[in-house]
């Protein structure tokens, strides 16, 4: 599309979302505590169907249960090296019926994204790795952390400052934005 270009924005919030990356090494630093809670109360600041939140959140700080996080999940070992992880729950007693029984999903994904941008925005570093819908990965992380029945383990979010400078990649694709009609 000719009419649309890149517009260098200067807005922090804007550029915070324009940087992020995602983070798979992290330094041997504690995260403060402050930042810990910001990071779940901009989870729990996310848009959902019907206003529902139907999410939980689990907070690791536990070395030792990172570790056997890690040794579980193939494709989130980067756990082990994380002072800290979340693991973004849904709450099945707050999930919608009919046919907005799957929106869930994609509340917890606005909650997700929202908790790797203010990890971001802190100078931390965060990757979404995937839970659901991978039966074996949830039921690993149901009995480590003891996680009851109505409860859907989503993701696991390991956090830390990168050890590692990250250079974004620029995924501006104008050839996928259509006006007016597809
Ligand atoms: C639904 C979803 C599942 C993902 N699962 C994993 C995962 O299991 N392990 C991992 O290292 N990264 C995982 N990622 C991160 C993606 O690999 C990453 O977002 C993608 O490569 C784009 O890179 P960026 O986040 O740096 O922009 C996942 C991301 C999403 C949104």
């Amino acid at each position: 599309m000719k009419n649309l270009e890149i517009l260098a924005v200067d807005n922090a919030a804007y550029q915070n979302i324009l940087t992020r990356t995602s983070i798979r090494n992290f330094k041997d630093q504690e995260v403060p505590e402050d930042l810990k809670s910001a990071l779940l109360h901009a989870g729990m600041s996310a848009p959902s169907g019907v206003n529902k939140q139907p999410w939980e959140f689990i907070l690791i700080d536990d070395h030792e249960i990172l570790k056997r996080l890690s040794e579980s999940l193939p494709y989130a070992k980067m756990t082990a090296q994380a002072p800290i992880a979340i693991v973004v729950c849904g709450n099945s007693e707050r999930f919608l019926d009919g046919d907005d029984s799957t929106l869930w999903v994609q509340d917890l994904s606005a909650a997700s994204e929202n908790i790797l941008l203010a990890a971001h925005a802190f100078g931390l570093g965060a990757v979404w790795t995937c839970l659901y819908p991978h039966q074996d990965r949830m039921k690993y992380v149901c009995e480590i952390l003891n996680i009851p029945e109505n409860m859907i383990p989503f993701n696991l979010i390991p956090i830390g400052y990168p050890s590692k400078v990250h250079t974004p990649i620029d995924k501006w694709h104008p050839d996928r934005v259509h006006l007016n009609k597809f």
